[in-house]
């Protein structure tokens, strides 16, 4: 009887699985292929190849798709996920590893559509629910480039997820419910320089690809009303709002230098950003070798996105860790006196140009405290480029503090000189404590 009540259920669940993926198919998003792209404020590149080079750059193709030390684009790069994790494949030109043997036509599918030969359905943490916007011209001109690269041989290796995300099938259902096709569309309310930021923002950089928060399906949560998200252990704050990553009431200049050096240079509070962890790599490997039009054009874009001021401010914190409140306040001041004081100074005021202030620091003061927490645990970094080619760095704290005090100070830092923001428990610092590469 047992048995017969599990059939009956597995069928009924196999059913249901049919059927939301029929729905899936008929709800298979109308596409939106032609389109341009917005054109660019400097000239740019009249050769297919240089231009498609240029994008791809800015695309960070690169990063993803060259493990530590390997060679350039022969993938390998372990990718940590919630489903588990992923391996970039092989995008060089070989013909039995790589992509030597597909068509511009196959390569816009891919882009574009997220299926690769035969129809082969692609996983979307290769962001092209972001390059989708991407036009079909920039497309061919990205596999002109690629057609350049040399072949080399290197057999992908499997991805490693757990069930039932191993099933790659499942995906006609994902991108029944959240994926849709299309190039991006100019708004004809905004100038071109507006138009071709957001071209660049919403598709070939993808931002949003990490600083939007994903549901339990991987999935952009709210088109709306973004909030930031959590990526390979660290948090990408919300562009949209300006007590996180937010830029609408910087300077065009703050925000270019912020991209392209990963420092925004800036005295005004509130409008002095130093990158680290994921960001400082997008800034190292394509950002800061970015045409300074084109960052100028997302500048502009990224300043007019309507703020959504996040109210999350205080998190959960029980009573009995806030009756400790005074004492951890007190030891979080003697372990920032004896420990940060003499780079941030005396009063979190930070020292030009060594260190940033921690006084009004928009990292400190959000609401998530999860990368504060990983850059006192790890130290940082901002990325070495040529507008700053010797960066300060942080020192790691792991070796000598451990988890109780990196709260106290944390707690301290988040409460004091003006700053307002809720403690920080050592439960949160070791949920941290998981190595300090992504
Ligand atoms: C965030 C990391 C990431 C970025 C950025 C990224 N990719 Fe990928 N890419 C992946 C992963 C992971 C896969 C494997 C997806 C799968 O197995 O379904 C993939 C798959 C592909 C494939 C399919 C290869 C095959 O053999 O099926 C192509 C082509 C590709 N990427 C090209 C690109 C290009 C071109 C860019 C830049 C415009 C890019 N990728 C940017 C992670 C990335
Ligand atoms: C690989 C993931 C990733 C991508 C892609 C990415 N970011 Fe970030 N970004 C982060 C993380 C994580 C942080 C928080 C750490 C920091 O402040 O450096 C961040 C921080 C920022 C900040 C706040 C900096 C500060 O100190 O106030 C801005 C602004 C920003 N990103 C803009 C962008 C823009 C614009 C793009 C697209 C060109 C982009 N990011 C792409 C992960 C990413
Ligand atoms: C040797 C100098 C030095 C010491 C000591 C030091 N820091 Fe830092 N700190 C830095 C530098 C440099 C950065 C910028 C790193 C970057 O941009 O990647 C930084 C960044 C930070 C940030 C990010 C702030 C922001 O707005 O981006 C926090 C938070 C922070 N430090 C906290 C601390 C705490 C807490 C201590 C003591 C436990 C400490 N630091 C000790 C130099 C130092």
């Amino acid at each position: 009887m047992k048995r017969r009540t599990a059939v009956a259920a597995f069928a009924a669940v196999l059913m249901a699985v049919v059927l939301l993926t029929a729905v899936a198919w008929l709800l298979w998003p109308r596409d939106r292929a032609d389109g341009e792209a917005p054109a660019a404020l400097s000239p740019s590149q009249s050769n297919l190849t240089a231009h498609g080079r240029e994008l791809v750059l800015l695309a960070g193709c690169e990063g993803c798709h060259t493990s530590r030390g390997g060679m350039a684009f022969a993938g390998g790069r372990a990718i940590p996920t919630p489903f588990g994790t992923f391996f970039s494949p092989n995008i060089t030109q070989d013909t039995q590893t790589g992509i030597g043997q597909w068509t511009a036509e196959d390569f816009w599918h891919a882009l574009h559509d997220g299926y690769g030969p035969g129809r082969r359905l692609l996983y979307p943490t290769f962001p092209y629910t972001n390059y989708t916007r991407i036009s079909r011209h920039d497309s061919d001109a990205m596999f002109a480039f690629l057609k350049t690269l040399h072949a080399v041989h290197a057999v992908n290796r499997r991805h490693e997820l757990k069930f039932p995300y191993d099933q790659r099938w499942l995906l006609a259902v994902w991108r029944g419910l959240f994926f849709r096709p299309g190039v991006y569309a100019s708004d004809s309310s905004h100038d071109g320089a507006w138009n071709r930021g957001a071209y660049l923002v919403q598709g070939v950089a993808h931002c949003s690809a990490c600083h939007e928060a994903r549901n339990a399906l991987g999935a952009i949560k709210s088109k709306d009303n973004p909030s930031g998200g959590l990526v390979l252990s660290w948090y990408a704050p919300a562009l949209a709002d300006s007590h996180e990553a937010g830029v609408q009431t910087w300077s065009e200049g703050e925000i270019v230098s912020l991209l392209k050096s990963g420092q925004s240079n800036s005295n005004v509070p509130g409008h002095q950003g130093s990158t680290f962890g994921p960001m400082a790599e997008v800034v190292y490997e394509s950002l800061q070798r970015t045409d300074e039009a084109e960052l100028r054009a997302m500048a502009i874009y990224l300043k007019s996105l309507p703020d959504i001021r996040s109210s999350s401010h205080y998190g959960s914190f029980t009573v009995s860790q806030s009756q400790h409140l005074p004492m951890i306040m007190s030891r979080g001041q003697q372990l920032y006196a004896d420990n940060c004081a003499r780079c941030h100074g005396d009063r979190g005021e930070g020292r030009s140009p060594a260190a940033p202030a921690l006084a009004g620091s928009r990292i400190v003061n959000m609401s998530s405290s999860v990368d504060t927490i990983r850059i006192v645990l790890y130290g940082g970094y901002a990325p070495g480029t040529d507008s700053n080619p010797r960066p300060f760095g942080m020192p790691p704290f792991y070796p000598t503090l451990h988890s109780q005090e990196i709260a106290s100070v944390l707690t301290f830092i988040r409460d004091s000189w003006g700053n307002d923001s809720r403690p920080v428990s050592a439960d949160e610092v070791e949920a941290n404590m998981t190595g300090p590469l992504w």
